[in-house]
């Protein structure tokens, strides 16, 4: 038996986590209750500053998860000189788009030369950032095998494995969703089996790294396109003066055949505005033009330049000129129930409405406030007078804690764009529900939400 698979059924192996983000660190915090011995590497020393003193910043791990493990089994360090000691070596950097919309995995890049400065025989290297198939091959095991004397399947053990996690998920997390995995040899898939399934329920093995690669970019593409689809037949109902969510809802009633999918005011987060494109760049390179990959992502990017043609239209129609409207924006994460901002399109919603000249304040609980251009905004409190005040209010994040229906009971004017006041009365208009579906006159349908399909869940 091997080494490092010896360590891995005794739990004695040493595991490294490169990035402690929103996946590091929940997969870092599941190895250490599994027993290992976790180093978890991040260059932002606020980061390990508040993980060392027993402060979570991911809204899914709790500060006791934290602060049970934290000197224990889980360090939190910024020097990579820790890689000597690590049997398995899992990297989670952030994937983003460079300046051009191009994949920029510098940072894996930059990743690998630090194992390389540090890295033995007989380590399990895995990536698990969201990447373009042929990456793990090309960046790491191509690397490791010109840089160094070691032969990746004999000397050292490279896997690819995406993470799936889907923040603010409260029924799937890291341990219950099923974790793909493809090594670059049988042996290197082998041993990445053993060690997540150690410590994860289910662990499903495909042939290459390349497979698993593209099983993340399969999905995040699907999610893309469907609500890229119900995007643009919630414009074409708009026009039509049909409500899409009744549609939906009624098509929700289907046992099989249908998978429901919300219209919103556009993508966001980290992986499905970003991901396709990363699989539309590769596929270009083998001569190959993606036409649905394409089509979603402007149909998305577009939403919330609609929304603000809607808002537009809203004042018109009583008598107010969008510039100088006083606005108060619900909600800036770019999903519900999470603090992330990133790429989410209540943030671009608040911006372009800022640049039509109108005053725009924003409401989130879990989001007391952020940085644009340099200038610190902070969340309002939901006062009454305050939102009687407003000239409209625009629901852009549904999260769950917030009081729809003390919102609707106070505000002149409410733009719903997540429909949560379904069943709320009020001064409401509702993106996609020109003509507003009353709940109490409609057939009774009983629908199954199980989350899916709404926007920027990955
Ligand atoms: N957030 C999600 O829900 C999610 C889900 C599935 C997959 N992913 C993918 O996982 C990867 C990581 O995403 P994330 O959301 O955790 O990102 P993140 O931005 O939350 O975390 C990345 C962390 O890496 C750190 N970092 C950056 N450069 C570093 C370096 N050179 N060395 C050490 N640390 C460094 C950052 O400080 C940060 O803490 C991405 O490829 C993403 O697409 C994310």
């Amino acid at each position: 038996m091997s080494e490092i698979l010896q360590k891995i059924r005794s739990r004695t192996a040493t595991v490294a986590v490169i990035g402690l983000g929103y996946v590091g660190l929940s997969v870092a915090v599941e190895a250490a209750r599994a027993n290992y011995r976790v180093y978890g590497i991040d260059i932002d020393e606020n980061k390990t500053e508040q993980l060392q003193r027993g402060k979570s910043y991911v809204t899914d791990i709790k500060d006791e998860d934290i602060d049970s493990l934290i000197h224990q089994r889980l360090y939190a360090v910024h020097e990579f000189s820790v890689l000597a000691e690590a049997d398995i070596i899992i990297i989670c950097l952030p994937t983003p788009l460079n300046i051009n919309k191009d994949p920029d995995v510098s940072m894996i890049r930059s990743a690998v030369d630090s194992i390389i400065r540090y890295v033995s025989r007989d380590t399990l290297i895995i990536l698990e950032s969201t990447t373009y198939p042929g990456t793990t091959e090309e960046l790491i095991k191509n690397v490791i095998e010109v840089k160094t004397q070691l032969e990746v399947g004999k000397d050292i053990f490279v896997c690819y494995s995406p993470e799936r996690v889907d923040p603010g998920n409260h029924k799937f997390n890291v341990k219950n969703t099923p974790k793909i995995l493809g090594g670059i040899t049988e042996i290197c898939a082998n041993l990445g089996i053993q060690f997540y399934r150690s410590f994860l329920e289910n662990v499903i093995p495909v042939s290459s790294t390349a497979a698993a690669e593209m099983v993340k970019l399969l999905e995040n593409t699907f999610r893309s396109v469907n609500i890229a689809l119900v995007n643009e037949l919630t414009l074409m109902c708009d026009r039509m003066g049909i409500n899409i969510w009744e549609v939906i809802d009624a098509a929700s009633t289907k046992p099989f055949g249908y998978i429901p999918f919300f219209p919103g005011p556009g993508i966001g987060g980290h992986c499905i505005p970003i991901d396709p494109t990363y699989l539309s760049w590769r596929a270009k390179k083998f001569g190959f033009y993606n036409k649905f990959i394409e089509l979603a992502s402007d149909i998305n990017s577009n939403m919330p330049r609609y929304v603000i043609s809607q808002i537009t239209d809203i004042l018109n129609d009583n008598e107010k000129p969008l510039k100088n409207s006083n606005i108060i924006c619900i909600g800036m994460a770019y999903k519900k129930d999470v603090n992330d901002m990133r790429e989410s399109p209540a943030l671009e919603v608040f911006r372009l409405l800022q640049q039509k000249g109108a005053i725009v304040t924003y409401y989130d609980p879990l989001i007391p406030w952020f940085i644009d251009n340099g200038h610190r905004i902070s969340s309002i409190e939901l006062l009454p007078d305050l939102i009687a005040s407003a000239d409209l209010v625009v629901i852009t994040t549904d999260h769950s804690t917030i009081d729809y229906q003390f919102i609707a009971e106070h505000a002149a004017l409410l733009y719903d764009t997540k429909n949560v006041t379904r069943s709320i009365k009020g001064n409401v208009v509702l993106l996609g529900g020109h003509k507003r579906f009353e709940k109490s006159s409609s057939p009774d349908v009983s629908i199954q939400d199980n989350g899916e399909g709404r926007e920027g869940i990955d």
